[in-house]
């Protein structure tokens, strides 16, 4: 069964008998790891009671447009943002009216009109209102602009009727969402990202770092809990904000990074490397500013943990992938790093070339691992590191499937 971890959906209920279906509709959306809030329409409520599916979604059901207590709570703005999938699960006739002419006057209508998210319809009516120019116009207006419509199905209807208007049962309903993500390739699995530059301070205002942006980091994070992990991201010093449902733990000097990351790596399935650590640090951090003099200064460096040899030298280890980013001899730095840190994978990366790496919302990736050689082309980060999350789920299974057993702390 394709899952929903991870996802939120926003449920819209409007006016009509088979508003009591997404009562079972949010109950599988739910059983499937999707995260549901419920909108309904005025009249909806008169179908099926508001109580009911705050009962089922566990969240309280948003109906008011103009209740100011509501809006601070959840603003409508902050419902559009929030959902992945706007699901109107009965739409009714007068609803894909209001919604075919950009209707803004109740919660429901403005939360379409507001997300950036798809907006996904299940209709339902008497087969006469379906049939109906009218409906029918609005139909083709919406899907030109790219509102999905799941259904309608065709049978025998409450009013006695035969013919297409019914709503589509609530479990294809939930297969259709699921199959609109198509999440899972890393579902149930716990996955720990590193990100960012480290800083090692000098004095206390004074430290050596690099150019890590984190951003690479962050996207990877992202795009495995897209897949439904749970992720744990140890961040070095970034300006980018927490991200969302991914538990985001941060630290700035390497020592602290490589404590942070022993201290949570069981249960970790999957550990990937991506921070850009200090290889070395003062021997000695001043307590005060040291001050400026004429004569020259010394600083005494030594080396720092190896946080990706460290993981991979576990027993048992989680598969263990990491980032090279070189300015030379891309391919032969990055076998040397696999071999010699006994990683699973590495991702190789050209740095100091303004179009891709540090800081750059580009970047391209050649991956390398015992066997092959994959060579990811220059795109954005986010995109990226969503071929790179598949690849890996690809190879973390192949690994297991070959083994026959799942890493020793997974059983
Ligand atoms: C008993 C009853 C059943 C209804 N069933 C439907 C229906 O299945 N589909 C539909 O489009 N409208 C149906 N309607 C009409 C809607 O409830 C009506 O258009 C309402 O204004 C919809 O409001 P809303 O779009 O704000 O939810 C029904 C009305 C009644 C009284």
């Amino acid at each position: 069964m394709a899952t929903l971890s991870n996802k939120r959906i926003l449920v819209g209920v409007t006016g009509g008998i088979a508003a009591y279906k997404a009562a079972d509709l949010i109950r599988r959306l739910r059983e499937r790891g999707a995260e549901v809030r419920v909108v309904m329409t005025q009249a909806a409520s008169r179908f099926i009671t508001p109580l009911t599916l705050q009962a089922i979604s566990g969240h309280p059901v948003h109906s008011e447009f103009l209740d100011t207590g509501a809006e601070t709570a959840m603003g409508h703005i902050e419902l559009a943002r929030w959902a992945d999938l706007v699901l109107v699960a009965p739409a009714g006739a007068d609803f894909l009216a209001r919604l075919a002419q950009g209707r803004a006057d109740d919660l429901l209508a403005t939360l379409c009109l507001a997300t950036k998210s798809p907006v996904a319809v299940a209709p339902a009516m008497n087969q006469q209102m379906w049939a109906n120019a009218s409906t029918q116009n609005n139909l083709i207006s919406l899907k030109k602009r790219g509102v999905t419509f799941w259904g309608p199905d065709s049978g025998s209807q409450a009013c006695g009727e035969t013919g297409p208007g019914r709503m589509l049962e609530p479990a294809e309903l939930a297969e259709h969402a699921a199959a609109l993500f198509q999440t899972g390739s890393l579902d149930g699995l716990q996955i720990m990202v590193t990100a960012g530059p480290t800083w090692e301070p000098i004095d206390p205002v004074r430290g050596l770092s690099n150019r890590s942006s984190g951003k690479m980091g962050y996207a990877v994070a992202q795009a495995a809990m897209e897949a439904g992990a749970q992720v744990i991201l140890v961040s070095g010093p970034t300006t980018l904000v927490d991200p969302d449902r991914i538990q985001t733990l941060r630290v700035a000097t390497a020592q602290q990074m490589h404590d942070t990351v022993h201290t949570h790596i069981h249960p970790i399935d999957i550990f990937i490397g991506v921070a850009a650590v200090a290889d070395y640090r003062p021997i000695q951090t001043a307590a005060r500013k040291i001050k400026k003099s004429d004569a020259s200064l010394s600083l005494e460096l030594v080396p720092n943990p190896d946080i990706l040899a460290s993981v991979a030298a576990l027993d048992p280890a989680p598969y263990t992938v990491g980032f090279a980013a070189e300015t030379n001899d891309l391919e032969a730095h990055a076998r040397k790093k696999l071999e010699a840190k006994k990683l699973d994978l590495i991702a190789a990366n050209p740095v100091g070339d303004r179009h891709s790496g540090f800081e750059s919302d580009l970047n391209q990736l050649t991956l390398i691992d015992q066997h092959s050689l994959t060579p990811l082309p220059l795109q954005t980060k986010s995109r990226l590191a969503r071929e790179l999350i598949s690849e890996i789920a690809q190879r973390y299974h192949e690994k297991n499937t070959t083994q026959n057993t799942r890493p020793a702390h997974r059983q």
